[in-house]
């Protein structure tokens, strides 16, 4: 949430700061600002809204330092006084700040009480006047950032510049994520590696307490406590190409798209000679009882999938939380648990804290954490000791669809590895297994290029609808609740997922004429019992929607519109089922004419509670 970077170097800093909140916008786009220095002095730019309005405003000047942000608003409306950078009152510090600082109040009192003017109801806005005392006591700006951020309380990443140091960005991190990417004679800061892959691919990542010091000669590292951290940048393999939209008009219809290819991607890298491939936390499976899964979202409902197949295939008891919930009130510790956080972020707060509050409970040894995640780099990346990277690369759509996906293929095998090493499947079971897995990214091949026209059209049957109703049971429970999660995030249309025999100890009172209801009905277990949930829909006259598959023949007549998948093994519907889904999602949306990639209130990476 909101996103911050820096340049210090021999370019011209504005369209690299530019181009920079262009790839983070994803993260907020309330406002966005960017202060560089010139001739001596900080100028500040700031508009409300998207960054084509700051880009409208950008005069064409040359600086060779600047800090930029784009902002998810928190503390203060979306109007140009609360966009970011903020300054001291003698402009002579500027500061991009992306969390919350939780004791800006107090900080604030004081800061009015010696005479300080505030200008916006930002928590950020205590960083300029801090920092701006600290320097008019002969601090260098390191040393002023340092006694500032040891004064504040909450999650912050912090960039800021001044006029007293005319060749340095010094910033500083806490629980919200920080990058430096190193050029030659330039250095770069962000929130997120997207921003720099044009211009760098050597990347640090500071630590939490940890500040640093830019200039075009170098960086310096240091602890909050003011000692020097030594560490060796890494090397990022990303080609830019990964960020761009490659001719769909929107990041999310792409990623839908890419979908075949990173189920391939991701079988291929954690297959091998035919056997499961999921690294050193396969050492753990003899002594494991028990596993709790903490995310938040899609995340969250990628892991209900996951609960199902490791309970049903690996027998594995397991429980699934809401991160944010976890946190506050966990429950009782048990040991031999395996704590799995999920997050195609690799940077959302409440799953970090999450963890972090499990690893504090397990008072021995390697704590049984295990991240599952497209962004093995992330704060995720380094907090747990084990991982799956799940080879879906970055996403940008603020819409999650090929991490969902690509998560619950991590489920699968992980679910398949543990029943065969447990010994609670055979090697042909297990071979079995693979062989359909492995036949899924052709079967989405073909929902992507048979069902999008039809899938197009009904999303225009959807213009006056305000209500949707989604029924799953079984392992398709969640892909109907993701169903609407993606519906309301994109299009506004008020949406919610039942398990379809819930609906009529309830929600069955919501149904009429104007709801539809859109039920996944593929065969297995459950099969039958949609289908009479949905024949109590179809009493009240509600329009029905059938997810299902071409050889189930009761579904044509059952269901106004049929959207088709091939017919898998139940156990992988949902690997199939959510791609109608998320298509609907879409198409409703872009003919609403809404900005798909970017939601309103939304956020890409969720780093604040
Ligand atoms: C929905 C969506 C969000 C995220 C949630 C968790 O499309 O993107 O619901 O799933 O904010 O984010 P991560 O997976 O980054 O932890």
């Amino acid at each position: 949430m909101c996103g911050i970077v820096g340049y210090v170097g021999l370019q011209s800093a504005n369209p690299i700061l530019m181009e920079g909140l262009r790839r983070l916008e994803y993260r907020g786009y309330d406002s966005a600002g960017i202060a560089w220095q010139s001739d001596g002095e900080i100028h500040l730019l700031r508009a409300p809204g998207k960054l084509h309005n700051l880009q409208a405003r950008l005069p064409n000047t040359v600086s060779h330092l600047g800090i930029g942000h784009t902002r998810w608003a928190t503390h203060g409306k979306p109007e140009e006084r609360n966009a970011h950078p903020h300054c001291d009152n003698q402009h002579q510090v500027a500061v991009v700040q992306n969390g919350i600082i939780e004791n800006y109040r107090p900080l604030r009192e004081e800061l009015i009480a010696q005479g300080c003017v505030f200008r916006s109801d930002t928590d950020t806005e205590v960083i300029p006047h801090l920092l701006s005392q600290y320097l008019q006591n002969n601090y260098a700006l390191l040393e002023a950032m340092r006694l500032t951020v040891v004064r504040l309380e909450g999650a912050f990443a912090i960039a800021a510049i001044a006029t007293a140091a005319p060749d340095e960005i010094v910033i500083a991190r806490q629980q919200a994520p920080l990058v430096v990417g190193l050029g030659q004679g330039e250095l770069f800061c962000a929130s997120d590696t997207t921003a720099l892959i044009n211009h760098t691919q050597a990347f640090l990542s500071l630590e939490n307490g940890e500040l640093a010091r830019l200039t075009p000669l170098g960086m310096e590292l240091y602890s909050f406590a003011g000692e020097r951290v030594r560490r060796f940048p890494e090397r990022l393999t990303w080609s830019p190409v990964l960020v761009e939209k490659g001719g769909f008009k929107h990041y999310m219809l792409k990623e839908i798209h890419d979908q075949p290819g990173v189920l391939r991607q991701g079988l291929e890298s954690h297959l091998l000679n035919a056997q499961i491939a999921l690294g050193p936390v396969q050492e753990l499976y003899p002594q494991v009882e028990q596993m709790q899964i903490v995310a938040c979202g899609t995340s969250w409902h990628a892991s209900l999938v996951g609960q199902y197949i490791l309970q049903q295939v690996a027998q594995v008891p397991t429980t699934v939380h809401y991160a944010s919930e976890f946190r506050y009130a966990p429950p009782p510790y048990r040991p031999h648990t395996l704590t799995i956080g999920v997050t195609q972020s690799g940077e959302t707060a409440d799953t970090l804290a999450a963890l972090s509050l499990e690893a504090s409970r397990q008072l021995t040894g390697t704590p049984w954490l295990l991240g599952i995640t497209n962004r093995p780099e992330s704060s995720l990346g380094r907090l747990v000791p084990y991982v799956i990277d799940t080879r879906a690369g970055i996403e940008i759509g603020v819409a999650a669809t090929k991490t969902f996906i690509a998560q619950v293929t991590a489920f699968y095998l992980l679910a398949f590895d543990l029943a065969y090493q447990r010994q609670i499947i055979t090697q042909e079971k297990l071979e079995l297994y693979l062989a359909n897995l492995q036949k899924i990214p052709n079967q989405l091949e073909w929902i992507l290029e048979t069902q999008t026209p039809a899938i197009e059209q009904l999303a225009y049957q959807f213009q006056e609808v305000q209500h949707v109703i989604y029924l799953g049971r079984g392992i398709n429970f969640p892909i109907a609740l993701e169903g609407a999660l993606k519906l309301k995030e994109i299009s506004y249309i008020h949406a919610e997922g039942y398990p379809a025999g819930e609906m009529k100890h309830g929600p069955i009172a919501l149904l009429d004429k104007g709801v539809p209801v859109i039920a996944i009905a593929t065969p297995g277990t459950v099969y039958d019992k949609v289908l009479s949930n949905v024949q109590e829909a179809r009493a009240r006259e509600a329009h029905l929607i059938g997810v299902g598959s071409a050889a189930n023949s009761e579904i044509p007549d059952l269901f106004h519109v049929n959207l088709t998948v091939p017919e898998v093994p139940e156990l992988l519907s949902p690997l199939v089922t959510v791609i109608p889904l998320q298509l609907l999602a879409y198409y409703i949306a872009a003919h609403r004419g809404l900005d798909v990639d970017q939601p309103r209130n939304l956020a890409k990476s969720v780093t604040v509670e």
